[in-house]
């Protein structure tokens, strides 16, 4: 599938961004939480839009993520795909970018934590670099499972 565009999030995006989201999270975040990320120097977020995949949404988002920078570092907060438009390769390919766009030379590494359940993720992050440094038990209260906290040298 050939790229899809990388645009930078902004607040005309919330809507079809919050319906993935609602569809992707059990604990999602709401409208408040990305506007604050919008508004946050630090922070940077991209939605990917796409017109040859399924029509998720009427703006054609298909992905976005979140992530802070914090000194030399990059720290993910989100990145979700539309239900109807995964295992495409899409994520794999929105997070690289997205990365590379957000690494400027000072950046040495990135980090995250992701559920101990969710494979998808997991499996995701690997493939991009990333190495599990540590777990965080009973981190999540809804479910008590763990974070697994993983890092990415650049
Ligand atoms: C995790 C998520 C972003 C992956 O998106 P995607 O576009 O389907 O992922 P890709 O097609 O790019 O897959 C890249 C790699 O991730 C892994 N992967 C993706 N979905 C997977 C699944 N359901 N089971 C196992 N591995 C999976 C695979 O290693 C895959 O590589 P491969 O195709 O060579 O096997 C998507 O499932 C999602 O939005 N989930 C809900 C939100 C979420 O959990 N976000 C991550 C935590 S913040």
């Amino acid at each position: 599938m050939q790229s899809l565009p990388i645009t930078p999030m902004t607040g005309d995006h919330i809507e079809p961004v919050l319906a993935i989201e609602r569809s992707s999270f059990s604990r999602p975040w709401g409208r408040l939480a990305f506007f604050s990320e919008l508004a946050c120097a630090h922070s940077r977020n991209y939605v990917l839009s796409g017109a040859p995949l399924p029509d998720v949404n009427e703006q054609g988002i298909v992905a976005y993520t979140s992530m802070r920078v914090i000194i030399d570092e990059i720290h993910l907060l989100k990145i979700a795909v539309a239900p109807a438009c995964r295992r495409l390769g899409i994520a794999y390919r929105f997070l690289r970018d997205s990365l590379n766009l957000t690494a400027h030379q000072d950046i040495k590494s990135a980090f995250l934590e992701v559920r101990s359940s969710n494979t998808a993720g997991l499996c995701l992050y690997r493939k991009l670099g990333f190495e599990t440094i540590g777990n965080r038990p009973g981190y999540y209260p809804d479910s008590g499972e763990a974070a697994i906290i993983m890092k990415k040298t650049f």
